[in-house]
């Protein structure tokens, strides 16, 4: 207050002559105010500039009890407090996360010389795929994979997914206890691979191969994202020796396969697709990458088909009046006899479509899709500096208030009213939007509606006492846990 009346009665005494000692205080007054004046112009540029950031209490370490603890909740408690864009820090790893409709939209829309998808997953994906993963090459794979994945395929392998599942279910006695996860593991890596890649590879992916297959997909871990390699250098190890362990299982199946070419009794199926592929330049396709591409589409089928459907049998057990809604669709659609499932039809079991639906959205296998900042990004006014890891996190988007006040509730019925067909949706995103959107989407809802209407054919499923199942974190794909669910064969099932 002094300081302002000094001011007032300097100002009424401007005209008047200023003392020496005046002009010293206004000289130093407005330094001072011009230092504090450049440093808030800095600080609020800062503010504005970039995104809140959450506070760790350890410095060097950040969020990483939070984000490995509970990493989900952690999100949408700081969605919460801080809003749809902030970021933490794991280590010497910067996260931004973009939450909601309006910050994803820039993440899934953003160029990739922007934000990139393969220089963000390399740490945790080359290791299990292979150097291959955001090479040219192989985007030229996926481009290529649109004639294995495409509607006249679908239809051939539907028969091929049902016989896969029957096959397996045949093994359950009429009454039991079990994993589901386990069991639809099993489930989606024989039906993926006899449907995808041919009954060549089928015989030498048999259930023996399950726990390779599970142990790669596993593998997909968080901390390549925060540590070093040479740290996890022992971990790659094991890995390597499963790949290789794959990989003679492959050479076989390579060797069988070329006979059959060289016969001239090639059925075109997915082996054969990529044995017989040419790049651009002419060149064939290295048994190397063939291996590495058969990794990438059996782990990105298997694990993400055994997560969805095991939590759709998690959610119909918790109350019978879904399972007898889709058993009872199934008799309408295929009439009383239950039918073999035709592709075709498929679209008509709306009950099972919006089940699938409700189950992806509480539980998209991809929690949290990943981009790396190779050039500064802003959005919603902020600016992402370049070498952060911008996430965007399906799970939150599938649970934030726009789902209403029962949004955490398991009622597909919400899917009646909602529409898919929303331009630039980003608000439901299991299978991810833009140019990284999911490969396998078709083939991944043809696998979970075959598994779920298949189970619920046959089989009734309900919870036992103390049922406590949970999530598995750690990995970037979490597995549900403790999903032990009882099942009973159906009197009218005719396995
Ligand atoms: C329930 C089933 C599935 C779900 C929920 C799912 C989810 C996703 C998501 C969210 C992405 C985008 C990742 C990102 O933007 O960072 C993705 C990409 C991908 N998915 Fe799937 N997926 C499923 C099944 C499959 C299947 C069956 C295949 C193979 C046959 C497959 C192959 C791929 C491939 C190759 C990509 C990378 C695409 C690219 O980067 O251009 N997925 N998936």
């Amino acid at each position: 207050m002094e300081l302002i009346y000094y001011f007032i009665d300097l100002r009424t005494n401007l005209s008047k002559q200023m003392t020496m000692v005046d002009y010293t205080l206004v000289a130093a007054l407005s330094t001072l105010l011009g230092i504090w004046g450049l440093t808030s112009y800095k600080d609020s540029n800062l503010r504005i500039s970039r995104p809140p950031f959450v506070p760790s209490t350890i410095p060097f370490v950040g969020q990483i009890a939070a984000y490995l603890g509970e990493p989900m909740e952690f999100v949408m408690e700081c969605y919460k407090k801080y809003g749809s864009v902030f970021s933490f820090n794991i280590l010497t790893a910067r996260f931004t996360v973009l939450v909601g409709q309006e910050a994803s939209e820039t993440f899934f829309k953003t160029h990739t010389k922007y934000l990139n998808a393969s220089n963000a997953y390399k740490p945790v994906t080359n290791p299990i795929f292979g150097e291959e993963m955001g090479h040219a090459k192989f985007h030229q794979q996926l481009i290529s994979l649109k004639s294995i994945l495409n509607i006249e395929k679908y239809r051939e392998y539907t028969p091929i997914v049902e016989d896969q599942i029957l096959y397996c279910l045949r093994k359950l006695e009429d009454k039991g206890q079990r994993d589901m996860y386990q069991f639809t593991m099993t489930v989606a890596s024989l039906e993926s691979g006899a449907s995808l890649f041919g009954p060549i590879l089928r015989k030498h992916f048999d259930e023996s191969a399950v726990p390779l297959l599970s142990f790669l997909s596993h593998s997909l871990t968080p901390v390549g994202l925060v540590l070093p390699s040479w740290m996890i250098y022992p971990f790659f190890w094991k890995l390597r020796k499963v790949r290789k362990q794959i990989k003679e299982r492959v050479n076989l199946a390579y060797e069988e396969k070329q006979k059959e070419i060289d016969s001239g009794n090639d059925i075109g199926d997915g082996l054969g697709h990529f044995m017989n592929y040419r790049y651009k330049n002419g060149e064939k396709m290295t048994k190397n990458e063939i291996l590495d591409i058969l990794i990438l589409l059996v782990a990105s089928a298997i694990h993400t088909t055994g997560i969805v459907s095991t939590w759709a049998l998690h959610y119909i057990s918790q109350d019978e009046k879904w399972q007898d809604a889709i058993y009872n669709e199934q008799k309408e659609v295929f009439g009383d006899e239950l039918a073999p499932i035709e592709y075709d039809k498929l679209d008509q079991c709306t009950v099972l479509d919006r089940v699938v639906k409700e189950t992806l959205r509480l539980r998209p296998p991809s929690v949290m899709l990943l981009r790396s900042c190779e050039i500064p990004v802003t959005v919603k006014g902020m600016t992402i500096p370049k070498g952060d890891i911008v996430c965007c996190a399906p799970y939150v988007n599938h649970r934030i208030e726009t789902w209403g006040d029962d949004r955490e509730e398991f009622n597909p019925d919400r899917f009646l009213e909602y529409d898919m067909t929303k331009p630039n949706n980003c608000e439901y995103v299991p299978f991810g939007r833009g140019i990284h959107l999911c490969t396998g989407q078709q083939f991944g809802t043809l696998s979970l509606r075959m598994i779920v209407a298949t189970m619920v054919r046959h089989f009734t499923f309900e919870r036992p006492p103390n049922y406590n199942a949970t999530v598995d974190f750690s990995t970037i794909i979490p597995r549900p846990k403790n999903v032990h669910l009882i099942y009973e064969r159906r009197p009218t099932s005719t396995l």
